[in-house]
């Protein structure tokens, strides 16, 4: 099947980059995606998504896979809420952090919850980005369910959430501490000057290469002394290359 052909029709008409994701794996998912939709040839599937709103949002839906959820790896987000009290705060009162590929906000939610506990009196930035405005959207909005706050303690949900029937209505004063914007890792130019940056289960879809070109974007994007955060199965083996020194399994800290 000329998958190919398919991946340069979804750059043309996505602008999303396929030719960075990991061959095999994409290539799987891509034709049990189409024989779940009832297609038999690529050209069957570029006239549907050409036609059918609904199936161009699954589509879309399906490669940018945007599960989250509040502290995910709670004991790693400790880790994390340690350095950032210990490494950043001790030499920064304000804070500049970034959540790429943010998904639903758990994640930059988390960390201003995380700010709002240890210093609440800095004047943080917290930017917040994802290829997918659909789910910038359902973020903004900070409505969740329980299983996306299963990781939130008792006492942060009761300061934090509004329950409304099944709901869990996050506070004004957190949301207004994030703000969300449109950002794609793969072709968009990066900020420069962060403290934090948090990039989670989002690289493991990329190939090496494309990986390497993020993290030494990162590099970049760091102010010196700055931590990067990544995924819990995501550890970056050659960090040196990159100009990182190893924090902790899961967090680096630019040199
Ligand atoms: C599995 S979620 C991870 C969410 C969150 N970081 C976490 O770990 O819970 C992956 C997110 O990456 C986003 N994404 C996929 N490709 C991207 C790209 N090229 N640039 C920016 N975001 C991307 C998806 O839209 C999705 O929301």
């Amino acid at each position: 099947m000329d998958l190919e052909y398919f991946k340069q029709w979804v750059y043309k008409e996505f602008r999303i980059n396929l030719y960075a994701y990991k061959p095999n794996q994409l290539h799987r998912r891509i034709l049990s995606l189409m024989s779940r939709v009832g297609v038999k040839s690529v050209d069957e599937y570029i006239n549907l998504l050409k036609r059918d709103d609904g199936q161009r949002q699954k589509f879309l839906d399906f490669i940018t896979i945007n599960v989250s959820e509040f502290f995910r790896n709670p004991e790693i987000f400790e880790d994390l809420r340690n350095k950032i009290k210990i490494e950043l705060l001790s030499k920064n009162r304000n804070l500049k952090i970034w959540s790429a590929a943010c998904s639903i906000g758990a994640e930059p939610y988390s960390i201003a919850m995380i700010l709002d506990e240890i210093a609440p009196m800095g004047k943080h930035t917290i930017i917040a980005t994802d290829i997918d405005n659909t789910i910038l959207e359902k973020a903004k909005k900070g409505i969740y369910n329980i299983s996306e706050i299963k990781n939130v303690k008792k006492t942060q949900i009761d300061k934090y959430f509004e329950k409304q029937g099944e709901q869990y209505v996050l506070d004004k004063k957190i949301k207004d501490m994030v703000t969300f914007k449109k950002h794609d890792l793969i072709l968009d130019r990066y900020d420069i000057g962060f403290d934090l940056i948090i990039c989670r289960n989002v690289v493991i879809y990329f190939n090496q290469d494309v990986k390497d070109e993020i993290y030494k974007k990162f590099g970049a994007s760091l102010k010196k002394d700055g931590l990067l955060f990544v995924g819990a199965t995501e550890s970056i083996y050659n960090y040196k290359e990159f100009g990182f020194d190893k924090s902790s399994t899961f967090i680096y800290r630019k040199l």
